[in-house]
């Protein structure tokens, strides 16, 4: 056995002898090793959704997708770049792009592309809109592509558990569009402000495997 197995041993039964954890009666160590420890010992890589044929190389590297005048709820995202064992992944580059308010990609340019550079903290935010629905897609919806050394590309994508398609129940209603391959890439919504000016925000982590 391993000095770290040996180390998360002792502090379970410390946990134990001084009531800092209390489980059900009948369980062992080795249950509340399992629950405890093991079960948060790796996080699922987050879900890849497929790329889509709006992607565009070169985009330019800003956290500013919103114009002042730009239509559309404002938005902003912030996350983290981990790995499956929750280690910031630092010098990641993450690029994402979306459909305006009204549903339209920006062909010819970059509004609303972006290319971000992860500090070693592995912490990102952009500012942008809630993207439109268009007509190939069933849900709103955040494209992002992630590369980083080491570890496995991610192509993934960001929904709003707000969106109408989900009939405020995504758990039951997520896969009412065919792309979403995981509940876990619909998330909250949070509303902040007044109204008639209300901002959204959401957290959108991003787990990368091991190349
Ligand atoms: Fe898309």
């Amino acid at each position: 056995m391993s000095k770290r197995e040996w180390s998360r041993r002792d502090v379970l039964r410390q946990c134990l002898a001084v009531g800092a954890i209390i489980v059900p009666a009948g369980w062992g160590e080795a249950e509340v090793l399992h629950a405890w420890f093991d079960a948060q010992a790796a996080l699922q890589p987050t879900a890849h959704v497929e790329m889509g044929p709006f992607y565009k190389k070169r985009a330019p590297s800003t956290t500013k997708l919103r114009a002042a005048a730009d239509p559309g709820m404002p938005l902003t995202v912030r996350g983290r770049v981990i790995t499956t064992n929750g280690e910031s992944v630092g010098g990641a580059k993450l690029e994402i792009w979306q459909a305006n308010h009204g549903g339209l990609y920006d062909l010819e340019g970059f509004h609303y592309r972006a290319a971000l550079s992860v500090p070693p903290t592995g912490v990102y935010a952009f500012e942008s809109v809630m993207p439109g629905h268009y007509p190939a897609r069933v849900a709103r919806h955040v494209h992002y592509f992630v590369t980083a050394a080491g570890q496995t590309p991610l192509s993934t994508q960001l929904y709003f558990s707000t969106d109408e398609v989900f009939g405020g129940d995504p758990d039951k209603n997520y896969s009412k569009d065919p792309l979403i391959t995981s509940r876990t890439l619909v998330r909250p919504v949070t509303l902040a402000g007044q109204p008639e000016s209300a901002t959204a925000s959401v957290e959108f982590e991003l787990v990368m495997e091991k190349a």
